[in-house]
């Protein structure tokens, strides 16, 4: 049984799509131009995307599909980090590698800037991709070995035709410089620079077409701890001088709370959970990110000594024959403790706005609210009994720990 990829060459159109550029009708709340200030930078719209699953040598069949996006919307608003977390396989790459166009969406909308993507042609969309940008997890694989860090920089301005070739190599010591590198590198191999310079490199990269939206898929997790607050202190400068806007991707709850204005969870192929990094870390209302958090060591031994980590039980389900109702009743902890409800194997929850500003995709979200689970994986003291009902919001919070140094 092989699965294979959707992704176009760069550049390809989709089967269908329609020839001409064009802006969607304006929503509220969202700019009537390309180009506006105004709006939601991006706004993504039940995204699916499938991999195709072909079976038989001679005469290949379509058996089924790897559901690695199944259904999710989200907007991001210019400027703001969005986090997206989840355990692996669960389409955080696939996400994002579908906002650039790198994988070809099987179905949904992506608005960017008030146009819909899906209806650009070529020339429309390589345009439009100049404005996306990823930095790619692996700072060793994602660089070509042959090329010197300046050909690696200069290469979107190449294929873009920007500027002359003196205009190029003037720019290219500019981004070395911007990303904290010597410009005179610029002739060096990527094999001559340690990890976290490569990532520098990749970042120049990125930054070389003057983008508005950067997806950042995993950027530290190939790099040593003490590299890693380095690339994340250069993302953050780099946002606040340039007003760019991040899609940070990331397995580790721990790694994006503290770059994220806002963070959606995800849990195979759904977004389950969405709020203010501040309020899912502090109010988690998902049993999933619940779990999440109580995996997040908090630096207070006290409070450390009390908490209970829930181990979720069973493997993840596979994306090709997803659970029925909740994708996430196999394994979720809520549901045991409630005694099953039939609707959490039935019923698929829609993501519902629990609180202001905080989505979450579970019939049951209220019930966490009271649970000491999410009191004990935040840290805060279990809830008595005459405080169960009401959110637990604990005067100082362990939560609120310092940033990785
Ligand atoms: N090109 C592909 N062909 C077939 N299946 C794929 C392809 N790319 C990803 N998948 C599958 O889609 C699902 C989501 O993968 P994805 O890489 O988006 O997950 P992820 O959340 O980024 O995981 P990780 O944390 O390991 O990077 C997985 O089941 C994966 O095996
Ligand atoms: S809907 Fe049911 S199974 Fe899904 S997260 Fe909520 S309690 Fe758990
Ligand atoms: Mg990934």
């Amino acid at each position: 049984m092989t699965a294979s990829s959707p992704m176009p060459p760069p550049g390809a159109v989709p089967a269908g799509s329609a020839p001409a550029p064009g802006a969607t009708a304006p929503l509220a709340g969202e700019a009537a131009m390309p180009g506006s200030t105004s709006g939601p930078l991006l706004r993504v719209e039940d995204l699916k995307v499938y991999f195709p699953i072909r079976e038989g040598l001679i005469r290949e069949r379509h058996v089924g599909d790897v559901r690695a996006v199944d259904g999710i919307s989200f907007e991001m608003r210019r400027g703001e980090t969005l986090g997206l977390v989840g355990e692996s396989g669960c389409g955080k790459s696939t996400t994002g590698r579908a906002i650039v166009r790198l994988y070809e969406p099987t179905a949904g909308r992506i608005v960017f800037d008030g146009v819909d993507t899906m209806t650009l042609d070529r020339a429309g969309m390589k345009g439009m991709r100049r404005r996306m940008q990823m930095v790619f997890q692996d700072p060793y694989a994602s660089l070509d070995p042959r090329m010197t860090a300046g050909g690696i920089v200069s290469e979107p301005m190449d294929i873009h035709g920007v500027g002359s070739r003196a205009d190029r190599q003037d720019r290219v010591r500019e981004l070395l410089a911007t990303v904290g590198l010597n410009p005179d590198y610029a002739e060096r191999y990527p094999h001559e620079f340690s990890g976290g310079q490569r990532q520098r490199i990749g970042v120049a990269r990125a930054l070389a077409l003057e983008p508005d939206l950067i997806v950042a898929d995993e950027p530290i997790s190939a790099l040593d701890v003490s590299i890693q607050a380095q690339i994340i202190n250069l993302l953050e400068k780099l946002q606040e001088r340039l007003g760019l806007t991040y899609l940070f991707i990331a397995h580790d709850l721990s790694v994006v709370r503290h770059i994220s204005d806002r963070i959606a969870v995800m849990y195979l192929g759904r977004i389950v959970e969405l709020a203010s990094s501040r309020l899912l870390n502090r109010e988690p209302l998902h049993p999933y990110t619940v779990a999440l958090l109580s995996a997040v060591p908090i630096p207070d031994p006290v409070v450390e000594a009390r908490r209970r980590r829930i181990i979720l039980t069973g493997d993840v389900p596979s994306p090709v024959n997803p659970p029925s109702g909740c994708r996430f009743h196999t394994r979720c902890w809520l549901r045991d403790k409630l005694g099953n409800p039939q609707e959490c194997v039935t019923v698929d929850p829609v993501p519902r706005e629990v609180l202001p500003g905080h989505e979450v995709a579970c019939h049951f979200a209220e019930k966490v609210i009271e649970s000491p689970e999410r009191a004990q994986a935040v840290g805060v003291p279990v809830p008595t009994t005459a405080s169960v009902g009401g959110p637990v919001v604990p005067p100082t919070h362990p939560q609120d720990a310092p940033p990785i140094a």
